[in-house]
């Protein structure tokens, strides 16, 4: 792909109202969302939920993109259809997390950093080969007492920029997402000002890794109170603190902001992101949605493992992803629409 195309792929998957789907769960975190509605995890029922969510009517009137998973790209429809050629018969481009997972990061008790990427170069022509346009690598920044230490937040934003230099240099558009966790009792100031910190170390090696910004996605967490704090803040003050947070580290280069929904709920996710297309002034990226559960959840819930639930799932999965879309519009006007 030349850096035309690779641009061109950047803005399609944030135009027109749409934003990506993430079903990108590694096979641990499959299983639990699976035993939450008490169905085993195995490599059919993986398949089979992927199937439900991939062939929902009309997903692709919303969902530009989708990510999947190392053994989710390789599987199949029940007809035999690679995954990746039913996504863009839908119109939807498929993508492909990356990353190895977060490790414990040596000597910082508590924190992570994000590996895989002895090998990548490789890893990353056999995904293009099977179909992959973009890509994704998440990394993970806690906060708590004494954290994040500096040596987490460089050795995450230093990974992040070999990636999105190696997927650049492979013809994949790289999302980069840096997610600074929920967890915790931090109050939201503390939330935008660990963010800011994060967001000008990635940009600061991106630029000395020669990434092309103009190429890229950001997946960033909102600027959000940690779940058990005593102060949780209101829609508005989310959408204004993460403008606010983003407008001061993001250049005006980075085509999309598609956010993760990092344990918010399905309502609160889309609530947040409809406020940000509505007011507090205009902004230089387009402002989209990666969801994972928020996206899935609910159908998931609705689907609980049995044949006879699917097509009432990929409804309820498609009616939020247009949810979704029309908050990408400033147009989301509650859960009756
Ligand atoms: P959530 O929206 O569930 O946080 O998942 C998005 C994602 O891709 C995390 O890496």
């Amino acid at each position: 792909m030349t850096r035309a195309e690779l641009e061109e792929t950047a803005q399609a998957l944030v135009a027109d109202g749409r934003g990506i789907l993430a079903a990108d769960e590694s096979t641990g975190t499959i299983a639990k969302r699976l035993a939450s509605v008490e169905v085993e995890s195995t490599f059919d029922t993986r398949r089979g939920y992927r199937e439900l969510l991939f062939t929902a009517p009309d997903l692709g009137h919303y969902v530009s993109g989708v990510i999947l998973y190392d053994e989710t790209i390789r599987q199949n429809a029940a007809d035999g259809t690679p995954f990746p050629e039913v996504l863009r018969r839908g119109h939807v481009v498929p993508g492909i997390k990356v990353d190895t997972g977060a490790k414990p990061l040596a000597l910082c008790p508590g924190e992570t950093v994000t590996e895989g990427l002895d090998g990548l170069r490789e890893r990353l022509a056999e995904y293009r080969g099977l179909g992959a346009r973009f890509a994704k690598w998440r990394a993970v920044i806690r906060i708590g007492a004494d954290m994040p230490t500096a040596t987490c937040i460089e050795a995450n934003a230093h990974a992040l920029a070999r990636y999105a230099a190696l997927c650049q240099d492979g013809g994949l558009v790289p999302i980069v997402e840096p997610e600074v966790l929920m967890d915790g009792s931090h109050d939201i100031d503390t939330c935008e000002l660990v963010t800011t910190a994060v967001l000008r170390r990635v940009f600061d090696d991106l630029h000395t890794h020669r990434v092309v910004l103009e190429a890229i996605l950001l997946k960033p967490s909102m600027v959000i109170a940690g779940r058990d704090s005593d102060y949780p803040a209101g829609v508005e003050e989310v959408a204004e603190r993460t403008l606010h947070c983003l407008r001061r580290t993001v250049p005006a280069a980075v085509p999309g902001i598609v956010f993760l929904s990092g344990g918010q709920s399905s309502e609160q996710a889309t609530a947040h992101l409809n406020a940000m297309n509505t007011g507090f002034g205009p902004h230089p990226w387009t402002l989209s949605f990666s969801y994972g559960r928020a996206l899935q959840d609910q159908a998931l819930k609705a689907w609980r493992g049995a044949a006879d639930n699917a097509e009432a799932a990929q409804r309820i999965l498609v009616r939020r992803a247009m949810l979704n879309s029309a908050a990408c519009r400033g147009a989301y006007t509650g859960e009756a629409a």
